[in-house]
């Protein structure tokens, strides 16, 4: 189907990005730990309805060789560009199609993942059924579908925002114009310095929203933010349940009184969607990454931590002390980057999130891990390895540790003729701010790093690429030439940010 030239998401492109969370490197972990038997990363179908621009399939389908990618969107224009990066990348495994949800027929055949990146929240209840449809119809049976979306409570601020800006930009015809009248109406409230903190917290985080969010998330006509336990009755209404959130830390009550955890359970009565609704009132949750798959699936909500010893590991943790003490028992504490904490005294777990601190950001196996830390453990009988794994469980759980599918297909070390990930220099070449490396995250670079970017693709060695630079007249930031070690340097950090192809 074509959209009119007047879709606006054609007129004004939704600017996409990698999520994370919706890597099948990422769901596997979440979804073994709960006793599911999802299909391999290296050996899947995966859909990805409302794509835009391909920002997030397209890096994984240029890592995935033996896997097939289909992303959809009813936008022409970002098709239009996804096509084009997927040609220029020589991929045959993905294919993307102008279309809207509502024309998805069996037609397509069957995925073992399903992705739905803002999408959901952002369409007309026709739309977002047929979303939910589609997950029953073409999910496999062990299939798992990703869908993010907002909620409530915490969009009610966001919405009454977007009912303000609503009111106030009636008439507006143009995108331009409507953009520029909702920007006049948060300065207008900004200078009124409201006595509400609600209102006062919201404006400010205007101050970084673009203007294409603004257009597509605040002036939109379809933007519904629901209930949790409203999308998971939405859900069990196509015969699918709620496995869990993608973010799994999120589900965990770590950080709240002993006495609210203890009502909160009780609040729950042992139903896992109660469980994240009250936990959603004391967030003010406002977005939600949810995973679900069939009602038939048996799902052991108690996660086990056995298949950790088959995934691969990283983690953020760092010590607060500069010389942390692995040895003895004395409590060590260790900071994540997302508020995350962890206090032990426990000399194997020292070691273990000291040993990952190293290896960062490659994930290592467990069985590397269980290698590197060897001198700290005295005993290495099965029980001691499982309480090993209940240890990195807890970690993850918290948020200290993630937990890949995949083994690195990144190096650290920089190579004699090294070769950045193609698809983030091709995202260099297009003139793309940030682009996306082989963690499935977003790196923002400057200018001069993208231009070197562009030039990793393993047919030079660094003394040639500090010769290239030399040539273009490519200057350091107080405008003389490029050292070569400056070169090394900048080569080391790309190296670092998990963009050099192994
Ligand atoms: C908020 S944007 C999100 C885009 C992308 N998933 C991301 O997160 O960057 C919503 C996307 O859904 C697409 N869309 C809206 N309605 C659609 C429909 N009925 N069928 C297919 N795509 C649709 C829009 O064109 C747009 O690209």
């Amino acid at each position: 189907m074509t959209a009119t030239p007047q879709f606006i998401y054609d007129q004004v492109p939704y600017e996409g990005y990698p999520i994370t969370a919706s890597h099948p490197d990422r769901i596997i972990p979440v979804a073994r730990l709960l006793g599911m038997q999802p299909a391999p990363a290296t050996n899947c179908r995966v859909l990805e309805l409302g794509c835009g621009d391909g920002a997030n399939i397209l890096p994984m389908a240029a890592v995935l060789n033996g896997s097939q990618f289909v992303g959809i969107d009813l936008a022409h224009n970002p098709i239009v560009k996804a096509t084009g990066m997927a040609r220029a990348l020589g991929l045959g495994n993905i294919r993307f199609e102008q279309m809207n949800v509502m024309d998805l027929d069996s037609g397509c055949g069957e995925f073992d993942y399903i992705l739905a990146h803002g999408l959901y929240s952002w369409v007309p209840a026709a739309v977002r059924e047929k979303i939910m449809s589609v997950c029953q119809s073409l999910l496999s049976r062990n299939g798992i579908a990703y869908i993010s979306y907002n909620v409530y409570p915490g969009c009610h601020v966001r919405k009454m925002m977007s009912g303000m800006m609503r009111y106030h930009t009636e008439g507006a015809r143009e995108p331009q114009e409507q953009i520029a009248k909702a920007r006049e109406l948060l300065s207008f409230l900004v200078s009124g310095k409201p006595d509400s903190p609600a209102l006062t917290d919201e404006l400010k985080q205007y101050r970084e929203r673009r203007d294409y969010s603004i257009l597509h998330d605040d002036l939109s006509e379809s933007n519904d933010p629901v209930y949790f336990h409203e999308f998971a009755a939405h859900a069990g209404e196509h015969g699918l349940q709620f496995l869990a959130e993608a973010d799994f830390y999120e589900m965990q009550p770590y950080n709240l009184p002993a006495e609210t955890r203890e009502k909160l359970t009780a609040f729950a009565g042992g139903d896992p969607v109660r469980f994240e609704q009250y936990l959603d009132f004391l967030k003010n949750r406002r977005f939600r990454k949810t995973l679900l798959c069939r009602k038939e699936v048996s799902i052991n909500r108690t996660p086990a931590s056995d298949p950790i010893r088959e995934m691969y590991i990283t983690s953020v943790a760092r010590a607060v002390s500069s010389n942390p003490d692995i040895r003895s028992t004395k409590e060590e504490e260790f900071r994540g980057t997302k508020g995350g904490a962890l206090r032990t005294g426990h000399p194997v777990l020292k070691a273990a999130v000291v040993q990952l601190g190293k290896s960062w950001p490659e994930p290592i196996s467990f069985d590397q891990l269980m290698d590197a830390i060897a001198e700290y453990r005295d005993d290495f009988s099965e029980e001691s390895t499982g309480t090993f794994c209940e240890m990195l469980l807890r970690c993850f759980m918290a948020g200290m540790v993630e937990l890949h599918a995949l083994p690195a297909n990144f190096s650290t070390v920089v190579s004699d003729r090294p070769m950045a990930f193609d698809y983030a220099r091709l995202q260099a070449r297009n003139g793309d701010p940030a682009v996306c490396n082989l963690r499935h995250t977003t790196i923002e670079m400057d200018a001069a790093s993208l231009h070197l970017l562009a030039l990793l693709d393993g047919t030079r060695d660094v003394a040639a690429i500090h010769k290239h630079l030399l040539e273009i007249g490519l200057t350091a930031g107080n405008g003389r030439a490029i050292e070569l070690r400056e070169v090394q340097e900048n080569i080391k950090k790309v190296a670092q940010s998990a963009l050099q192809m192994a």
